[in-house]
């Protein structure tokens, strides 16, 4: 791809060209339609807003299937996901398998059960918060989204929460690195090992139940009464953990971006929580932290006058969906209280986000702490280090700002 034209007709979600232009790039896709691209073994992508959203409703034509020994079935990221030779769960499955991941998943992601573990996410935020607020100086990445998830994730599928760094590292370097890099590699080697250690934990579950998700995973059946297998049940726990790795930092770190310039409507945000929900949408929608999502053609299908044929791969780029003037009145403005605001940054259809109530209560709880006791932060823009490939995630590996000290609230530290 060239700079002086846009020409997409070699675009690849994964290149430094879609990091350093993504808007323009994303107009792009929209007005071809349907753009062909020969990196990662040739794949279409889609840009418009319809498109993508019919795309990921019709499961059947677009499957997410990943097996290691089919190519036709490639999974649910364009290139092919990495994961310790196994699909991730549920991402990488079509129904009907994917129907009993979901049920059982189902009463651990409810909005009940997201609004039942809020004062755990709050007691981690203050925790980690508490590390920085006397030194006046904070990394909104490395010292908050991510401690503070991972610090979540892990006590709530029962992993040692001491050792929250070991499932995130590997994750991060995945999800933010250029695929088959050094560091991809070594982050693959960490994972399959975290994988091991994730399947003597089910088999230990099995045995000792606690409250924790794990168990429930464990003991949850199919709809024929089976139990699922140790590696199903630790690839579903891995997959929460992969899903909450930067989603919710990146989508955090962007919105600090606009906040700091719009310092009137942070203030509105933390005295008005209705708008704070809709505001944390409209985020989604604007910064769409999630790209792209990737599916394989599963049957014969037309898309724009060109015909798809099995094993074809198919990139519905979010982004440029979210940004669709066909769909938003006002696309590339910020509207704190959009209404309706029926954006896809979770996705669409049988696979949309498992974690959704959680990444929601989520970025509200960070972006208030943040506001309220941090509310004169500054980022420190030169210093900051944007993710090197937002083919799967946008964001920052790290974001530091400077604030006012401030006082800790309690005492304990943050373990790990
Ligand atoms: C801003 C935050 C987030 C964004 C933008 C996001 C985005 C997405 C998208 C686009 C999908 C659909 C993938 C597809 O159709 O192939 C998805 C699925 C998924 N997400 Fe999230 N996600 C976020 C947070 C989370 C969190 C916090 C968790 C874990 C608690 C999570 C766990 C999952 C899982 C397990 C799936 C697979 C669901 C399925 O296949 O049925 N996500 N997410």
């Amino acid at each position: 791809m060239t700079d002086a034209t846009l020409d997409v007709s070699d675009f690849d979600h994964h290149s430094t060209a879609f990091a350093a232009r993504p808007l323009e790039i994303a107009a792009e896709l929209r007005t071809n339609g349907l753009t062909r691209s020969a990196a990662h073994g040739g794949f279409y992508t889609l840009g418009r807003y319809e498109d993508v959203r019919r795309a990921a409703l019709d499961s059947k034509a677009l499957i997410s299937r990943r097996d290691f020994d089919d190519p036709l079935a490639l999974g649910a990221q364009i290139p092919p996901s990495q994961s310790a030779g196994l699909p991730f769960l549920p991402v990488e499955v079509d129904a009907p398998d994917h129907t009993a991941y979901r049920r059982a998943m189902a009463p651990w992601f409810s909005p009940k059960a997201a609004e039942d573990r809020e004062a755990r996410l709050r007691h981690w935020t203050t925790i980690c918060l508490d590390e920085v607020v006397e030194s006046g100086r904070i990394d909104m990445v490395t010292d908050l989204t991510g401690p503070v998830a991972f610090l979540f994730f892990c006590e709530m599928l029962g992993l040692p929460v001491e050792e929250w760094r070991r499932w995130h590292e590997p994750i991060h370097t995945m999800a933010t690195s250029a695929p088959r890099s050094p560091a991809t590699v070594q982050a693959l080697k960490d994972e399959n090992e975290n994988a091991e250690v994730m399947k003597a934990m089910v088999r230990a579950r099995r045995v000792e139940p606690r409250d924790d998700l794990v168990s429930h995973l464990a003991h949850a059946t199919r709809p024929d009464g089976t139990p699922f297998t140790d590696v199903e049940v630790g690839a579903m726990a891995r997959l929460v953990l992969a899903g909450a790795v930067d989603s919710v930092g990146s989508l955090v770190a962007q919105s600090l971006g606009y906040l700091e310039q719009h310092r009137d409507a942070g203030a509105r945000l933390v005295e008005d929580p209705e708008l704070m929900r809709s505001a944390v949408e409209e985020f989604l929608r604007y910064f769409s932290p999630g790209t792209t999502i990737g599916r394989t053609v599963g049957r014969e299908t037309e898309i724009h006058g060109q015909r798809l044929v099995p094993g074809d791969r198919v990139s519905l780029n979010v982004l440029a969906a979210n940004r669709d003037p066909e769909a938003f009145d006002r696309p590339d403005e910020v509207v704190l209280d959009r209404s309706p605001n029926r954006h896809v940054a979770f996705g669409a259809g049988i696979h949309k986000c498992v974690g959704l109530q959680y990444a929601r209560l989520e970025a509200r709880v960070f972006l208030e702490q943040i506001l309220t006791r941090l509310p004169d932060f500054t980022l420190l823009h030169d210093e900051a280090v944007p993710v090197t490939t937002i083919g799967l995630f946008s964001g920052y590996w790290s974001l530091p700002a400077t604030f006012t000290p401030g006082a800790r609230l309690q005492d304990e530290r943050r373990p790990g």
